[in-house]
C-alpha cells in the first residue's frame, strides 16, 4: 500500500506541543490543527496563544486551518496525537486522552492513511492500546489498512534555544517504509536531523527514559541538598566545585513539577510493575523530589525563627514564582503549592506573584489571589525566590528594599540573586 504522498495532515491536541508542531508543519503541508477545547480554538483563531509557544504574528501568518469539530478530520490521511498523558490520583497512567483521540481519529480513518503519536507513553501504548481502538473503530486493520507510528516530543516549553527545528527527531514507524515516510515528513521541520528508531515501542520507551532520567538524578541533587543543609554546606558551592570535573553530570536542586519530567516516571514504573518488576530507583526519585516543597518551607521557616524576622504573630512572606517551571505560564503540577501550603501550615501570611501565570488557574491551584502590581507590595519579613523567571532576576536592591523595608530575609531557593546587590540589613539565604 502506497503512503499518504503530500499527507492532509491532522494535529490532535493543540497545546505546548501540538500547536508549536501545527505551525511548523503548515509550510510544507496543509495542515489541520484539532483540539476538544473550543476556548482553545477560538483564541488561537484570534491569534492568541495562552500557553505563549507561538507568537501571535507567526500563528496569524501561518496556513493553518483550526478546528474542534470531529467531522473536520474525515479526508485527512496523517494524524498526529500530542493530547495530555496525565496520571491518575493513585499516580496510575491516566489514558483516557490518547484513547478518546483514538477512538475520534479511528472514526475518520481511510486506507492509507498514517497514525502517529507524540504523547509521551510507556512503552506498548501505541500498537497495544491505541493500535486496537483505532483498529475498532474503524473497521481497519492496522499494518495493513492504516498505519502506526511513534514521535516523542522533546521541545522544552520555554527554552528558545532548544526549539523544534534544533531537536533531533527520533521517528518509528510499523514498518521500515513507515519509518522511512516519517522520517521524510519530519525532516521538514527540523534542522538537527531524524533519528529512525529500531521501533515503536524502543521510540516510545527512549522517551520516557530521557525524563526518568532527568527526574532521578535531580533528586540525587535534591538528597545531598539536604545533607549539606545539616552541615551547613551550600548546595551551590558544592555544585560549582563539583562541575569543573569533566564527567559531572551538572543538575539542581528544586521542585520537580509541571506535565512530564514529575509525571512520566510514573508510566515507567508502571510498565515495570505489570511486569513483576518493582522499580526501586525510579519511585525513590518521585518521592524525593515531591517532597522538595515542604522541605523548602521547614527551611524558610527555620530560617524566618532564627533571624527573629516574625515581628508580631504570623511571619509575611511574599512567593515569587508558581508557576512549575521558570519562564513558562504553565502551572499544572506546580510543587510550589506544597511550598505555600507548608508555609501557612506552619502559621505564616502568605502572598503569591507570578508575572505570567493564569490569575484563575493560580488561585484553583493555591487558593490564592496572585498580587497584581509587585511595585505596589511591600512589608513582608521574608521574599521566596521559588521560580527563577527572568523579571526576578533583574532585581535591583530598590526592589528588596521596597519588599522587605531593609530588612528581613531574601530565600534564593533558585540561587538567581547569588549577584545581586542587596540593602544593608536584608540578608540573602539561599540551600
Ligand atoms: N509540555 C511539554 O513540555 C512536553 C514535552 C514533551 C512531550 N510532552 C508530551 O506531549 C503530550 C502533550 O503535552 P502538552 O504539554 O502539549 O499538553 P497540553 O495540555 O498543553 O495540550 C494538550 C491539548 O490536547 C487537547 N486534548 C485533550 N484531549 C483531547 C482529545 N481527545 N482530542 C483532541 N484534543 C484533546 C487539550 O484540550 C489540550 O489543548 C503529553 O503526552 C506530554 O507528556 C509534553
Amino acid at each position: 500500500m502506497t503512503l499518504p504522498q503530500d499527507p492532509k495532515v491532522a494535529i490532535i491536541g493543540l497545546g505546548y506541543v501540538g500547536l508549536p508542531l501545527a505551525v511548523a508543519l503548515s509550510p510544507s503541508f496543509d495542515v489541520l490543527g484539532f483540539d476538544v477545547d473550543r476556548r482553545r480554538v477560538a483564541e488561537l483563531e484570534e491569534g492568541h496563544d495562552r500557553t505563549r509557544e507561538v507568537e501571535s504574528a507567526t500563528l496569524q501568518a501561518a496556513a493553518l486551518a483550526l478546528s474542534s469539530d470531529p467531522a473536520t478530520l474525515a479526508g485527512r490521511d496523517l494524524f498526529i496525537v500530542t493530547v495530555p498523558t496525565p496520571v491518575d490520583a493513585a499516580k496510575q497512567p491516566d489514558l483516557g486522552a490518547v484513547e478518546a483521540a483514538s477512538r475520534m481519529v479511528g472514526a475518520a480513518l481511510s486506507r492509507g492513511a498514517v497514525v502517529v503519536y507524540e504523547s509521551t507513553v510507556y512503552p506498548g501504548v501505541t500498537e497495544d492500546v491505541c493500535g486496537p481502538i483505532l483498529e475498532e473503530a474503524s473497521g481497519l486493520t492496522a499494518g495493513r489498512d492504516f498505519f502506526l507510528g511513534y514521535s516523542p516530543e522533546r521541545i522544552n516549553p520555554g527554552d528558545r534555544v532548544h526549539s523544534l527545528d534544533k531537536i533531533t527527531k527520533v521517528v518509528a514507524g510499523q514498518t521500515p517504509a513507515v519509518t522511512d515516510y516519517l522520517a521524510d515528513v519530519y525532516e521538514k521541520v527540523t534542522e538537527a536531523g531524524v533519528f529512525r528508531a529500531a521501533s515503536i515501542k524502543t521510540a516510545e520507551a527512549a522517551k520516557v527514559i530521557e525524563n526518568a532520567q532527568r527526574d532521578i538524578n535531580i533528586a540525587f541533587v535534591n538528597e545531598v541538598t539536604k545533607l549539606f543543609n545539616k552541615m551547613d554546606l551550600s548546595v551551590y558551592d558544592v555544585l560549582e566545585a563539583a562541575r569543573t570535573k569533566w564527567n559531572f553530570l551538572d543538575f539542581r536542586p528544586g521542585m520537580v513539577g509541571g506535565h512530564c519530567i514529575g509525571v512520566d516516571p510514573y508510566y515507567l514504573a508502571h510498565c515495570g510493575e505489570v511486569l513483576g518488576l518493582h522499580p526501586q530507583v525510579i519511585l525513590a526519585g518521585r518521592r524525593t523530589n515531591d517532597s522538595m516543597g515542604y522541605y523548602f518551607a521547614e527551611r524558610v521557616v527555620t530560617a524566618l525563627e532564627a533571624r527573629g524576622e516574625a515581628r508580631s504573630g504570623a511571619a509575611k512572606v511574599l512567593v515569587l514564582g508558581l508557576t512549575f517551571k521558570e519562564n513558562v505560564p504553565d502551572l499544572r503540577n506546580s510543587k510550589v503549592a506544597d511550598l505555600i501550603a507548608g508555609l501557612r501550615e506552619k502559621g505564616c501570611e502568605v502572598s503569591v506573584h507570578d508575572p505570567l501565570a493564569d490569575r484563575e488557574e493560580a488561585k484553583e491551584l493555591c487558593g490564592l489571589d496572585i498580587l497584581d502590581d509587585l511595585q505596589s507590595a511591600a512589608g513582608f519579613d521574608c521574599i521566596v525566590g521559588a521560580v527563577s523567571h527572568e523579571a526576578y532576576g533583574r532585581f535591583a536592591p530598590a526592589d528588596f528594599e521596597r519588599l522587605l523595608g531593609g530588612r528581613g530575609i531574601a530565600f534564593d531557593l533558585r540561587n538567581m540573586w547569588a549577584d545581586s546587590e542587596l540593602p544593608d540589613g536584608t540578608q540573602r539565604l539561599s540551600i
